[in-house]
């Protein structure tokens, strides 16, 4: 059988990079996936090819209204939802840094909203369908981000150590009706979100390389692997831990 069968996902920012590659894996792992995300033209082209168990949902995480049309949209095409990945998330526009007094309140808050809001929005309004479906799975997207420091990024950094914290939070609230919630701390992973910062700063990334054990980016396709695995039942005893994928770069005092 397959590993996902049987099972409902919702997937927030699938348009592309990480969320899109997730939602074709869910799908070959037997999933029923609806693909959420505040852009209607990729993420419709991502789903054309994907058959009847994959549905494209325009969705802004950041507003709690979208969140219930997603869920009850989801219920009524595919039943309860029992995965959810927070998975959308914002970084400062084109690769950009801010040092501390450069950082002004409405771009700080506009990431906080989507990242940290949006994530909290999710777990919110996913609980009711989690228990219909009588428990399920909870995966936080974070980030190296949410464990350590990162120049110029005060505000994806500040929501990125905010989901680690919360998803902890809710796995002690919820452990008890079967449903498990764990953060996932992706390293580099070659996305457009990356690609973006690379482009400006090619020297930094150069060195940023040389410090990752396993000297090169991830690909979506090795994060989308873990994903199932937290998504599905062989994961049963694993709750309010969080799952580092990072070619090694934290286990290094650099
Ligand atoms: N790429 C990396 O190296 C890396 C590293 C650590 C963590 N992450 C995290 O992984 C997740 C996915 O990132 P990615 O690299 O695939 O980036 P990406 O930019 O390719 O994808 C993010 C998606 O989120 C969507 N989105 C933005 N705002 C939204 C909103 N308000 N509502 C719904 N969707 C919205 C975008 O349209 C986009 O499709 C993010 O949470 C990111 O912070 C990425």
């Amino acid at each position: 059988m397959k590993k996902l069968a049987n099972k409902t996902a919702i997937i927030t920012g699938a348009a592309s990079g990480m969320g899109a590659q997730h939602g074709i894996r869910f799908i070959e792992e037997g999933a029923k996936v609806v693909f959420t995300d505040t852009n209607k033209e990729k993420g419709e082209q991502v789903v054309k090819k994907l058959g009847k168990n994959a549905l494209f949902i325009p969705h802004d995480v950041s507003n709690p209204k979208d969140w219930k049309k997603v869920v009850d949209m989801t219920e009524e095409k595919f039943g309860p939802v029992s995965i959810l990945i927070n998975n959308a998330g914002v970084a400062i526009p084109n690769g950009g840094t801010l040092t501390l007094e450069n950082t002004e309140f409405e771009g700080y808050k506009k990431i906080i909203e989507i990242n940290q809001f949006g994530t909290l929005f999710g777990m919110q309004a996913v609980l009711p369908s989690l228990r219909k479906a009588g428990g399920g799975s909870i995966i936080n997207v974070s980030s190296v981000g949410g464990l350590l420091g990162m120049f110029g990024h005060y505000a994806y950094n500040a929501s990125k150590f905010a989901i680690r914290g919360m998803t902890k939070t809710a796995a002690i609230e919820l452990g008890e009706e079967n449903i498990r919630v764990n953060s996932v701390h992706p390293g580099m992973i070659e996305t457009s979100m990356i690609k973006a910062s690379i482009e400006k700063n090619p020297e930094i990334w150069k060195d940023q390389l040389k410090g990752i054990p396993l000297h090169r980016m991830g690909k979506p396709e090795e994060v989308s692997s873990l994903m199932v695995f937290l998504a599905s039942d062989e994961s049963s005893y694993c709750t309010g831990a969080e799952f580092i994928i990072d070619g090694g770069k934290t286990c290094e005092d650099k």
